[in-house]
């Protein structure tokens, strides 16, 4: 397409954009009520719209969906709990985690879906110059779809479609008003990899076979690291790298704050860019949470490594993709060495401590390099999967459908747990 043509559909959509402009500058607490229903989630946007009951509950979900699907009997059965419907998978921003777990827990769920990942090859500016805007893109997907998962490059862009299809209910346009979820937004929103991210975190500090009984290394722990708890609570999560433009730190530190004592240490190169923003910082601060920033995963806290003092550390990549002139010259200037984890590195962490990524990482820069990917902690790929059981459990939530999930998992494992009938 020629840059004429590209400017005028980015003007276009500029323009629909800054219609929302009041409803996304307002505080999240009341934009929070626009995207839930009935005490549910129907647009899935912010992080902030999780609580800790809701994560409980997603999470239980989400170990159900893991067990169910793992004999085929089981399989078939969460095939049949969404097969009315057909989602819309909108990704016009490169994606492979976010965009197959989101197929593949549809397609556990039942859940038919059709996608378009590349603009180019929709009427929304394709060769030819139809020039449809992206909000009429969004229209014609609710005619058809009962659900779109969204990941676009435009910050606020996901928000706004919720407001959109708020909007074609309240002025009743025989337009239905269905649900979108945020499948990662600009640099500021990643909901769903931070629910993913949490239902990982919450796995490993269970400390628990696939059984769910108690592994006797927890024992053995307790006796190294005595004020270890299991659970999200209560522990010192660290985020390394590009913390200013990486969604999925904001995202996930977002869901933490619905956890007791927890402390958070932010690695990154000491640039306005790059360290964690000063909306996150002063939302911490507003809630009394104990918060240290510095420049090295070297650095030292209260006279002793960092590293030997954190229970999980979150590392990111440098967002190459929203690299301007004057920040590669800055990266050419600074020792990106600080912000990359080496077995040494490893070996000073405490021996439980898991190690995350939303991934991909940066096979050239090296974050974490392949050598560490055998060590226990590593967990990233893990947390990738996690992805499909966390996602099945969000579409589970939204359609309704928790009850018949838990009653299907009670009637599967009828003869084989000892199920607690009190939480049905
Ligand atoms: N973590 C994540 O969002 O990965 P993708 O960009 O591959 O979806």
């Amino acid at each position: 397409m020629s840059d004429t043509k590209s400017a005028h559909s980015e003007d276009i959509f500029q323009r629909d954009m800054a219609e929302y402009e009041p409803l996304i500058r307002r505080p999240v607490r009341k934009k929070i009520a626009d995207f839930n229903r009935d005490g549910r989630l129907k647009h899935v946007i912010l992080s902030a719209q999780f609580t800790r009951p809701l994560l409980d509950e997603i999470c239980d979900h989400a170990d159900m969906v893991r067990e169910l699907a793992g004999d085929t009997d089981g399989k078939r059965k969460l095939g049949t709990l969404l097969s009315h419907l057909h989602a819309m998978l909108y990704f016009t921003q490169p994606s492979t985690r976010t965009f197959l777990s989101f197929a593949a827990a549809c397609r556990l769920l039942g859940i038919a879906t059709e996608q378009v990942r590349d603009s180019a090859v929709s009427s929304e500016t394709s060769e030819g110059s139809k020039r449809e805007s992206r909000f009429d893109s969004i229209r014609m997907f609710s005619s058809y779809f009962d659900l779109i998962v969204m990941r676009s490059k435009a910050p606020n862009f996901a928000e706004c479609c919720a407001y959109l299809m708020n909007e074609l209910e309240s002025r009743e346009f025989n337009t239905r008003n269905i649900p979108i979820l945020n499948a990662g937004s600009g640099a500021d929103q990643h909901p769903t990899q931070a629910l993913l991210d949490v239902y990982t975190i919450r796995r490993t500090f269970q400390f628990q076979d696939t059984k769910r009984t108690a592994r006797p290394q927890f024992m053995q722990l307790r006796e190294r690291y005595p004020e270890l708890k299991q659970g999200i609570d209560d522990k010192t999560y660290a985020f390394c790298g590009d913390l200013g433009r990486g969604r999925t730190v904001r995202s996930l530190v977002e869901l933490l704050l619905n956890y007791d004592h927890v402390r958070m240490v932010f690695i990154s190169p000491d640039n306005e860019k790059f360290r964690l923003g000063d909306d996150l910082r002063n939302r911490l601060i507003e809630r009394n949470i104990e918060i240290e920033e510095v420049d090295s995963l070297d650095a030292q806290i209260n006279g002793k490594p960092l590293l030997s003092q954190i229970d999980c550390l979150y590392m990111t990549r440098i967002q190459q993709e929203h690299n301007h002139p004057e920040d590669e010259q800055f990266f050419a200037s600074t020792d990106m060495s600080h912000y990359h984890l080496t077995p040494e590195r490893v070996k000073s962490m405490r021996t439980y401590a898991p190690i995350l990524h939303p991934f991909p990482r940066d096979s050239v820069a090296g974050e974490i390099p392949t050598s560490i990917d055998s060590d226990p902690r590593a967990m990233y790929f893990h947390q990738a999967r996690n992805g499909l059981w966390a996602r099945a459990a969000l579409l589970i939530h939204v359609f309704n459908a928790d009850r018949t999930l838990m009653q299907m998992y009670k009637e599967h494992f009828a003869d084989v747990h000892d199920f607690n009938e009190a939480v049905l």
